[in-house]
């Protein structure tokens, strides 16, 4: 965007913040969510739509918003964004981790820990080519990389409050899983440097889950967690760490090249760890829906050797979101696709992207003030807690932070939900007991008492 469409922007938005008493509802009326099927009768709005991203009106992203369940006004916005790269912040973030319903068969249940509860809550599919997001151009798909996100992300934000002057001034967090360790860093740095410009964003901190922060230690804590955990042998361990470890494979799998070197080793560790054990959850059953596995970059399937049994028969959010009913009551389009998908088929990311860290934005941001909680479900083992614990710790060093909460327990009800370590009073790590790779996911609760904390700036419940 040109500097001259910045500062028309920004007027623009200072003339609808004077005038959003008036003009509040207007320009969001017609992305009003009506009632969609199937759904139970609640107290809240909800809204979705689209928000064009370039003049020409050829780039488009989805959005989802589900006010608070109770006096939104008074709650901060609070932004979600799934990772892959590639996968929807709808069906896996919204509808199968921290929304406020559902799908089960054909109708929505309530999610009782949804974050709705604290915060409005806004899920975004970005970047184009995701989810109900879309190009008209189908060249728009092709060499999508982070920067390039970044920025359509940045520029979704300062429409969408063109829709929804309301929430202007309101406090913003920015939270994401996966991936969206590069997406959130790098959108949270975009809205530093534009507000030293233009103040437009009340940025209030960022919170990423199981986060790609630095590829090489987030990649390679693979083989020791698989290690400890017993899901390889001790001499498969040995040659996960010598011969060639993970972020190795990863790096020549991309280029296109794995070495027979990798390729035995990488063959050996599919063998042991076993196709029937959930690398998301290494304690569940192998039948989490595929709207979970934000499979594309953070974990690239070798070839497998053996059967292909398929064991998810079903999937109740791809099914339901490709319902004409419920698309409609959302009013999202298929746009040169025939079906909504939880990952993208159409978009060509810059996958070597995941080799580029983003540790060194996390620490600018955690510098310039902003709250930063790096939380990692402890049953994952494709980004281990182990190795983003070791950024953070690296990280505050680095910063010369000292521990301001040591390293502890903390609890939701009477149960330990996980450990905690705190430096500063801006960055902050804690582990969710028990949750895999998306802790709204399998560990509900425990990761609602983990966003209140969170939002309220305060360490997490030291006893009950
Ligand atoms: C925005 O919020 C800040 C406090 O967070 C307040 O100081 C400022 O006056 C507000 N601005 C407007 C235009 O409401
Ligand atoms: C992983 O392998 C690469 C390439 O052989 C090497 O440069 C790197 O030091 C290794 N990292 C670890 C943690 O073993």
């Amino acid at each position: 965007m040109s500097r001259l469409q910045c500062l028309t922007m920004a007027t623009a938005l200072i003339l609808l913040q004077a005038l959003s008493s008036v003009s509040s509802t207007i320009l969001s009326r017609a992305d009003r969510i009506t009632r969609l099927p199937g759904q139970p009768r609640v107290g809240f709005q909800q809204y979705s739509g689209y928000v064009t991203i370039d003049d020409k009106k050829q780039r488009a992203l989805f959005y989802y918003l589900a006010e608070a369940e109770t006096k939104p006004i008074s709650k901060p916005l609070v932004l979600w964004l799934n990772g892959g790269p590639g996968c929807s912040s709808l069906g896996v973030g919204a509808f199968s981790e921290n929304g406020p319903f559902r799908p089960k068969g054909s109708v929505l249940v309530r999610n009782l820990h949804s974050w709705n509860q604290e915060a409005n809550m806004l899920y975004l599919e970005t970047p184009v080519g995701v989810g109900f997001s879309y190009a008209t151009e189908s060249s728009s798909y092709e060499g999508v990389n982070d920067k390039i996100t970044a920025k359509d992300n940045l520029v979704f934000l300062q429409k969408w409050f063109l829709k929804f002057p309301q929430y202007l001034n309101r406090s913003l967090f920015i939270t994401g899983e996966s991936y969206a360790g590069h997406y959130v860093p790098q959108l949270a740095q975009l809205m530093i440097q534009y507000n030293k410009k233009h103040n437009l964003f009340n940025l209030k901190g960022i919170a990423i889950g199981n986060p790609v922060m630095e590829f090489a230690t987030d990649f390679n804590s693979r083989a020791e967690y698989f290690w400890s955990h017993g899901l390889i042998s001790d001499p498969t361990y040995k040659m996960f760490t010598s011969y060639c470890n993970y972020s190795r494979y990863v790096s020549e799998y991309y280029r296109g090249s794995v070495s027979s070197m990798c390729t035995k080793v990488m063959s050996q560790v599919s063998i042991e760890t076993s196709r029937f054990v959930n690398k998301y959850d290494v304690t569940l059953d192998v039948c989490i829906p595929s709207v979970l596995s934000q499979s594309k970059v953070v974990n690239p399937q070798p070839q497998q050797v053996g059967e292909t049994v398929d064991v998810c028969v079903e999937d109740e959010t791809v099914n339901y979101l490709n319902r004409r009913d419920v698309q409609k009551a959302l009013h999202a389009r298929l746009v040169g696709t025939r079906k909504w998908a939880v990952c993208s088929n159409v978009l060509d990311y810059e996958v070597l992207d995941v080799e580029v860290p983003t540790i060194n934005i996390v620490g600018s941001l955690v510098k310039a003030g902003v709250p930063v909680l790096v939380y990692s479900g402890d049953q994952d083992s494709v980004i281990p807690l182990t190795g983003s614990r070791t950024l953070v710790k690296r990280l505050a060093e680095e910063l010369g932070l000292r521990t301001t909460v040591p390293y502890r327990v903390w609890f939701a009800g009477q149960q330990v939900g996980g450990w905690t370590q705190v430096y500063g009073n801006t960055l902050a790590f804690a582990t969710v007991r028990g949750a895999a790779h998306e802790v709204p996911f399998s560990q509900p609760a425990r990761a609602l008492v983990l966003f209140k904390a969170f939002l309220g700036g305060r360490p997490l419940p030291e006893d009950f």
